[in-house]
């Protein structure tokens, strides 16, 4: 007897693909841990990215460049663990696939194997083709990641909109194109014209989640500490920010200290 999750209401790569089919968008948020990814699942989000930007609102380093798969793996195996019905996708971090398609193979098993994930995320085209080709070819979904590539950031030097040139927004659709060919079952597209993400989401057929790409293609992605309002200085025109968390926290957290110091908590009913 085989033991498995309830499947009927599960989202898998198919479902989203028959999402795209019907027009229908998709929602995906990241989560890193048990409890915010419990309350997104329970919302009833598609997908959860476990994203490398853990490396920055976890564990504050400047890039996502530091963050590492032992990490990577422990965030995605918290986040499974709380899941009911999303697809969780878990980044590659950086070092971890870029240079050698074995070395990709093998990080991308230890992500499915120990923590459990549903597909693995990786950025770039053409450059990441043998490794998106080597892990496709062992049954691991993967999920494509254009356009914006924050694990480049050395290389680019800025978080600014890319692909705004001709010759650029040509290498960006013939990625796409390759990254379709080879198997992928989707990709996020960051921070690009809408014109351009648009044009890439008609001229594939799998699925475009785009953050800072528009409304054209299909589906939409945001980092969950920007959208709640939990991160500050973070404020690029693509962030709607549906929360001001950062403030609510710290008001509840300032009762708190006041309270205790006031000796008003805890009260009589409040104790043994
Ligand atoms: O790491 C991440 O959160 C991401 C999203 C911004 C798409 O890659």
């Amino acid at each position: 007897m085989s033991i498995h999750k309830e499947s009927a209401k599960r989202v898998t790569t198919h479902v989203l693909a028959e999402m795209k089919l019907k027009g229908e968008k998709i929602s995906m948020l990241t989560s890193y841990d048990y409890s915010m990814a419990t309350i997104v699942d329970r919302a009833g989000i598609d997908v959860i990215l476990v994203g490398d930007s853990a490396s920055n609102v976890m564990a504050g380093h400047e890039t996502t460049l530091p963050i590492t798969l032992d990490q990577m793996i422990y965030h995605g195996a918290s986040v499974v663990k709380a899941v009911q019905r999303a697809l969780v996708v878990v980044d590659l971090p950086f070092g971890t696939y870029q240079g050698n398609s074995k070395e990709a193979l093998n990080s991308s098993i230890r992500i499915m194997k120990e923590a459990s994930a549903d597909a693995v995320k990786l950025e770039g085209g053409r450059e990441v083709l043998e490794s998106v080709n080597r892990i496709l070819s062992a049954g691991i979904p993967v999920m494509g990641h254009l356009g914006l590539t924050p694990q480049s950031i050395h290389k680019f030097g800025t978080y600014a909109v890319r692909a705004k040139e001709d010759e650029e927004a040509e290498k960006l659709i013939e990625d796409a194109k390759m990254l379709e060919e080879a198997g992928c079952f989707a990709i996020v597209l960051e921070k690009i014209p809408a014109i351009l993400a648009t044009k890439v989401a008609q001229s594939v057929t799998i699925p475009i989640i785009g953050i800072g790409a528009g409304g054209g293609v299909d589906g939409q992605v945001l980092v969950i500490h920007d959208m709640l309002g939990i991160t500050q200085e973070f404020s690029p025109r693509f962030l709607r920010r549906y929360h001001n968390l950062f403030d609510e926290i710290k008001g509840a957290v300032e009762n708190y200290i006041s309270d205790v110091k006031s000796k008003d908590f805890p009260n009589e009913k409040e104790q043994y």
